[in-house]
């Protein structure tokens, strides 16, 4: 068994490396999103603009046993890189993940990187039971669990309409006059792009972030172009709504979920980070923006059916407004962090 780089260009391995990650997700999270091949395949060629990435793969007799991807921030936070690693599950207990793991190490130590993290499934109560082998395997590495997310999902119908309605009205009510609500699909309209970089620049200091030491990165308007030309390029789209004060013309409240829009038998979307600016928060915008933007949703891609959140345990907030639209526990990711000497 040999650790190589992948090489987008090599078709087998690609395939290879895909068939690992979609063996992993029936074996350990089926009811998770599965891996999509084409945004996989177009992620390898085209990595997000604020990060390097690199991906290698176990292999033994010309077949991808097992496969890693590696991200490395280049404008913020380069003191941290993250991880994945899934091993095919007939290859497991030999050493690949192992092996990975100290090429992990070895790659961050090169890059200068301190703070590494991994993130495996683990059940949650009222979910479905989840493997403890990520867990034991990374605690085995030496990495302690750092930040615990729950995933949830929400069917895009789950609220009975007459419900939904009210819960509009209420919130709007609550908004009154003082926001202007805008909504769109793909790039972000150019008259609000400073003010949406600066709403952006503010998440990684308001998300709860656990023991991760991330410093919030500043996001500006040609960076969040930047992504949304990634964003193109691998085929997902934001399906956006704002709030805009009306006195001070900024957007002071966010939310979006991404699809795999041009895919119809790809049913998942994924919820992305909603904000609303401290000062303007208790006006219910958070639920209000997350109706609208549901109700775009379904109105422009009926294909559709179910989104998914992931939210820092501690996020009571957040997980208030979820579970009001009707968001269901389904497992967790643990984010466990190692250091390393520097
Ligand atoms: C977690 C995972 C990467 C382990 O890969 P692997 O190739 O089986 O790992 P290794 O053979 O190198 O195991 C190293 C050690 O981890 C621990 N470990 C791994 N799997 C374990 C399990 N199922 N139960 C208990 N301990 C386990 C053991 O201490 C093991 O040493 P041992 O076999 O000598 O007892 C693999 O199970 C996997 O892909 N799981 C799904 C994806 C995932 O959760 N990835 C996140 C972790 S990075």
């Amino acid at each position: 068994m040999e650790i190589i780089e992948l090489d987008p260009a090599d078709g087998d391995l690609v395939s290879g490396a895909f068939d690992v990650m979609r063996a992993t997700h029936a074996a350990d999270h089926p009811e998770n999103p599965a891996p999509h091949r084409n945004t996989f395949v177009k992620g390898l060629a085209y990595p997000p603009p604020d990060e390097d990435e690199a991906h290698y793969v176990a292999v033994e007799d010309g077949k991808v046993l097992a496969v890693m991807g590696i991200g490395l921030p280049n404008r913020a936070n380069l003191h941290f890189a993250w991880a994945w690693i899934n091993v095919h599950p007939d290859h497991r207990r030999r050493g690949i993940g192992t092996a990975l793991v100290e090429r992990f190490f070895a790659y961050a130590r090169e890059h200068g990187r301190t703070e590494l993290t991994l993130d495996t499934h683990m059940t949650w109560e009222g979910g479905v039971e989840r493997d403890k082998a990520g867990q034991l395997f990374l605690e085995r590495h030496g990495f302690k669990l750092a930040l615990t997310c729950i995933n949830r999902r929400c069917a895009v119908d789950a609220l009975d309409p007459a419900v939904e309605q009210e819960l509009l009205e209420q919130a709007q009510a609550a908004a009154g006059d003082d926001y202007e609500i805008i909504s769109w699909i793909g790039r972000t309209p150019e008259e609000l792009i400073e003010t949406m970089a600066r709403i952006d620049s503010t998440i990684l200091a308001e998300v709860p972030l656990g023991d991760l030491e991330l410093e919030p990165e500043t996001i500006d308007a040609d960076l969040k172009r930047a992504k949304a030309e990634r964003g193109e390029a691998i085929g997902i789209v934001p399906i956006q709504t704002v709030a805009r004060h009306r006195e001070s013309g900024e957007v002071v409240a966010n939310t979006a979920v991404f699809a795999h829009a041009d895919d119809p038998g790809y049913t998942d979307a994924y919820q992305g980070i909603t904000i609303v600016d401290p000062a303007h928060r208790g006006h219910r915008l958070g639920l209000l923006l997350k109706l609208v933007n549901l109700r775009l949703v379904r109105e422009r891609y009926p294909h559709l059916r179910a989104i998914w959140t992931d939210n820092a345990d501690v996020n009571a907030p957040m997980i208030g407004i979820n579970v009001t639209l009707g968001y269901e526990i389904v497992d967790a990711v643990g984010e466990f962090q190692i250091k390393l000497d520097s």
